[in-house]
Formats: C-alpha cells, sequence, structure tokens
C-alpha cells in the first residue's frame, strides 16, 4: 500500500477527534430500492452529516491535529463548494479562523453558508485553478495551513472514519458503492474497509465527463495520493450519466423523504443502473444534500418527467367557443390532471381558424401519458408530444 495511506489506527484516531463533533449518520435500509436491485440496499445517510456532507470528517480532522502556533495563523482553502462549508464550520469548532477563495461566480448560497460559519471569502478567479493559486499563495504568505480537499493523508483518514461506522452498522456488508471525485471519500472509506472487512466488494463511481448535476464529483481528477490508493483498494470505477443521477435523485427524496444532492446520488445511480455488481447486502454512500432549491426544481420537474409523470403535449382545436372546454373535459375524464394550460393564436403550422393548446398535465406514469397521446389522437386532435 502506498506510503502516505492512512492505517486503521489514524482512521481510528481520527472518529476520537471527531467525537461529538461529527455525527455518527443513521444508516438506512430501503424497501424500494432493495426491491429494486433485488438486494438488500442501505444507505448511510452523509447528507444529514452536519454542513450537508461528509466533508466536515475530513476538514475537522486535519484542523485538530494543527499545533497552537499553527492554529494561530489560520486555515486556507479553496473551494466554491461542499469543502469550502466544512473548513468554515470545523475552523470554527476548532477555535481557529479560515480564509475560504471561491470563483468570481460561485453560487451565493455557497458563499453565504461559509460566512455564516465564520470564514472570510475571497474571490479569486474565473475557476477552480485560480483559487487553488491564490490560497496556496496566501497561506505561504501567512504561514497559514493549507486544507486540501482530498490530496492529505489526515483528510482521507477523515473520510475513513465513515468506513469504521460502515463496519459497525452492517456486520454483514457485501458491496459499498461510494462516489469519486477527487477520491479521498472513496480512499478513506475503502482503506478502512480494506483493512476490517478484506472480503467486501468496493465500487467507485464517478459523474460522466460533460457538463453535470453532480458538481461535488465533476471535473475532478482523482489526485496522485488518492489514484494509488484506489488502484489497491477498489473493486471497480464505473460511471453514470445526468440522467441516470437524476432518475436516483427523484427516487430518493419521493420513497425515502432524504434530499441528496447530484454526487450524493451517484452511487445509487450505478446500483440503479446494474452497473455495481458482486452480491449480498449493499450499502450506499449518500455523500452530501446540498442542492441549491432551484437546481431541486428543476432536477424534479426533468425527473418526473422522465418517469412519465408530468406529460406536456401541444394540440391544434378549432378556434371556437367551447373547443377549449371540449378538450379539458375529455383530458379530465382521462384523469389527466392539468396544471398549466398555453395557448398560441399565431404560428406557422396553424390555419388561421386553428389555436395552438399546450397542456402541461400530472401523470401516473408513462402507460398514462400513452392513454392520454392515444385517446387524444384518436378524437382528431393532432398531438405533438412536447415532454
Ligand atoms: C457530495 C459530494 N460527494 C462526493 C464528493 C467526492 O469526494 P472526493 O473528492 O473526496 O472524491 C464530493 C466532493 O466534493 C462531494 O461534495
Amino acid at each position: 500500500m502506498q506510503a502516505l495511506a492512512p492505517d486503521l489506527a489514524e482512521i481510528e484516531a481520527a472518529r476520537a477527534r471527531l467525537d461529538g463533533i461529527a455525527r455518527v449518520t443513521p444508516l438506512y435500509s430501503s424497501e424500494t430500492f432493495s426491491n429494486r436491485c433485488s438486494r438488500p440496499v442501505w444507505l448511510k445517510a452523509e447528507n444529514l452529516q452536519r454542513t450537508g456532507s461528509f466533508k466536515v470528517r475530513g476538514a475537522y480532522n486535519r484542523i485538530a491535529t494543527l499545533s497552537d502556533e499553527q492554529r494561530q495563523a489560520g486555515v486556507v482553502a479553496a473551494s466554491a463548494g461542499n469543502h469550502g462549508q466544512a473548513v468554515a464550520w470545523a475552523a470554527r469548532e476548532a477555535g481557529t479562523s479560515a480564509t475560504i477563495f471561491v470563483p468570481l461566480d460561485a453560487p451565493m448560497t455557497k458563499v453565504e453558508a461559509a460566512r455564516a460559519y465564520g470564514a472570510r471569502v475571497e474571490f479569486e478567479g474565473e475557476g477552480f485553478d485560480d483559487c487553488m493559486d491564490a490560497a496556496q499563495e496566501q497561506a505561504q504568505r501567512h504561514g497559514a495551513t493549507f486544507v486540501h480537499a482530498f490530496e492529505d493523508p489526515v483528510v482521507i483518514a477523515g473520510q475513513g472514519t465513515i468506513g469504521l461506522e460502515l463496519a459497525e452498522q452492517l456486520a454483514d456488508v457485501g458491496t459499498v458503492v461510494v462516489p469519486v471525485g477527487g477520491g479521498g471519500l472513496a480512499a478513506g472509506i475503502s482503506l478502512a474497509l480494506r483493512a476490517l472487512k478484506p472480503d467486501v466488494r468496493l465500487v467507485g463511481v464517478q459523474a460522466s465527463p460533460e457538463l453535470t448535476i453532480a458538481d461535488g464529483i465533476a471535473v475532478k481528477r482523482p489526485g496522485e495520493l488518492t489514484m494509488a490508493i484506489l488502484g489497491e483498494t477498489l473493486d471497480d470505477l464505473v460511471r453514470v450519466s445526468d440522467d441516470e443521477i437524476t432518475d436516483a435523485l427523484v427516487l430518493c427524496l419521493e420513497r425515502t423523504k432524504l434530499v441528496v444532492e447530484g454526487a450524493g446520488a451517484a452511487g445509487l445511480a450505478a446500483l440503479l443502473a446494474g452497473r455495481v455488481g458482486g452480491d449480498g447486502p449493499a450499502a450506499v454512500v449518500l455523500s452530501g444534500g446540498n442542492i441549491d432549491p432551484t437546481l431541486l426544481i428543476s432536477v424534479m420537474r426533468h425527473g418526473l418527467t422522465r418517469a412519465g409523470r408530468y406529460l406536456v403535449l401541444s394540440t391544434l382545436i378549432p378556434d371556437k367557443p367551447g373547443e377549449l372546454t371540449r378538450l379539458l373535459d375529455l383530458v379530465a375524464g382521462l384523469r389527466g390532471n392539468v396544471v398549466a394550460v398555453r395557448h398560441h393564436r399565431e404560428g406557422m403550422r396553424m390555419h388561421v381558424m386553428q389555436t395552438e393548446v399546450e397542456l402541461t398535465l400530472v401523470t401516473r406514469d408513462e402507460a398514462h401519458c400513452g392513454e392520454i397521446v392515444a385517446a387524444l389522437e384518436e378524437r382528431g386532435y393532432p398531438v405533438e408530444r412536447v415532454a
């Protein structure tokens, strides 16, 4: 194993430091997911962790190991996401100051969260690399400690405490599924589990490289240390698409009432997509729940549409009194619940005596959508399905 990789004793020491600081998060069984995956499925709810993600484990472990002198000089980090919030929170808990460097266009909700935990926030450059440079420079200039999000054995040991909890919470765990961004989370958990349960199957999950809703695991390449560890500990490293993440996120919220962010749902997405393999009980780490409410609305809408729970269709009706009522009566008879009606009186494909009507309906499922479209067509309405 990598010389710098933390061993079990270091992960256990991290747990002692985190005692009373980080939550021991619950492990929930899920009948819905167990049925869908034909094996017992368990969810490790790190979305309920302090600050809304597992990141406080690593950040606090790092800050708790600083000397008094280092603590005086404070810590710096580069992140517009969960790591930034976690470092801000952990610094406050440990009685030191934190400066978080974020890109100029960082979401204000994240900036405000870090500030609310008492951190100073510095806006720097267009992207993450500019923030990294600025944070490291500031650390050097002021003798502050730079807290890396994943490429640090002490941070990895902190994340590894999830592995210790899993081993105790689920004695017969067969497979553990973990999202991978920089790789600190998966490195820590897999080191702990390889030591305690050598036979467990360990699967890492990355987001597909395109623009993704899983910002916690987007763009980032695993670090050198984390990659070396994962090369030895993981049985498999798989990818999931944005649509798969969306489906998992929506299902998780609907069935388990757990709010997870894109990266947090990646493991579940891989399991639901049948990409995990192995047998026996599978535990999935729901790594975070910090999703912007406006993004959550879009994701829910997209996910519900994909599941056939929303139907948006456009049709043409004669421009005569009573025609709209006739159409809506027909839809009501088919148990489609109308949530929006839009009228277009002008359009290239319309006759002068026609009106285009776009209906947004809440439906039961995909079969119900098909039933409504077929019934309208049967009555002579030309139907174009928009979503
Ligand atoms: C919610 C969430 N899940 C997973 C990850 C991936 O963690 P790591 O970078 O340690 O692989 C992150 C990283 O920011 C995250 O915020």
